[in-house]
């Protein structure tokens, strides 16, 4: 039987719980290993299949690469050598004006068939209005909640694509700012080393789920 290139790779594809059970935080990576742009941009385009409040879609990567700017980043980055390691660190930003592509994104939508003109062009004009009224503080809740779903979509499709990752929120928020020419646009949710362990993650444990789940009411306290 002749099977496609697809077809083969989506035969190999570990399963989801495969990809879940797998998913460890790596910190020692093969310096080896770089990927190419199309595949990480293959990795963040599904990514960014993740929901978003409103499908506003408020995310945006920037991708530190070189080893140049690793380097740069790693001081700012609490010295940490996965930084370095990593074939590529991707910045999740949160962009505090992303709202304002509610037409692009509607009219995309409705383009391709999903939702009548009308009502595309409703639902484009009433997201413009209700976020661009919202407070400050309530927007970037939105946007941090929105980044961090991304952030989590882009750890587990890199593990189903054979690579390792590990989330940061160890840097110096204004530092990465200014080193990165980040403008008080976007807001920095987190860093993701991506690559190719070295070395496993080490093994984690987690609350048992008993003590984490309520049915149906809380606990007293
Ligand atoms: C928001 C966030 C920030 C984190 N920051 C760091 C970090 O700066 N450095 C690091 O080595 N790990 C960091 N971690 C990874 C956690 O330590 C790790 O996810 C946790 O110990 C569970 O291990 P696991 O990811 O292997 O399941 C961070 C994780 C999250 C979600």
């Amino acid at each position: 039987m002749i099977v496609s290139a697809s077809e083969q790779v989506r035969a190999e594809a570990p399963s989801f719980t495969e990809v879940v059970r797998g998913r460890h935080s790596v910190r020692s990576y093969d310096k080896s290993v770089r990927l190419s742009h199309e595949e990480i941009k293959e990795i963040l385009a599904e990514a960014a299949l993740a929901p978003s409040s409103s499908n506003m879609q408020p995310w945006r990567f920037l991708v530190i690469e070189t080893e140049e700017l690793k380097a740069k980043l790693q001081p700012i980055a609490n010295n940490q050598s996965q930084v370095s390691e990593a074939a590529a660190v991707i910045v999740v930003l949160g962009d505090r004006e992303g709202y304002l592509k509610a037409n692009e994104i509607y009219e995309e939508t409705m383009k391709q068939g999903f939702m009548p003109e009308d009502i595309a062009k409703s639902f484009a004009e009433r997201s413009i209005a209700l976020y661009g009224s919202l407070p400050q503080e309530r927007l970037d809740r939105i946007v941090y909640i929105d980044g961090g779903l991304v952030s989590q979509q882009l750890m587990l499709v890199a593990r189903a694509h054979g690579y390792d990752t590990v989330p940061m929120g160890g840097y110096d928020e204004a530092l990465l700012k200014e080193a990165f020419n980040i403008s008080d646009r976007y807001l920095p949710v987190m860093l993701i080393a991506l690559g190719k362990a070295a070395k496993p993650g080490r093994p984690t444990t987690r609350l048992p789920i008993e003590d984490l789940a309520f049915f149906n009411e809380m606990p007293a306290k």
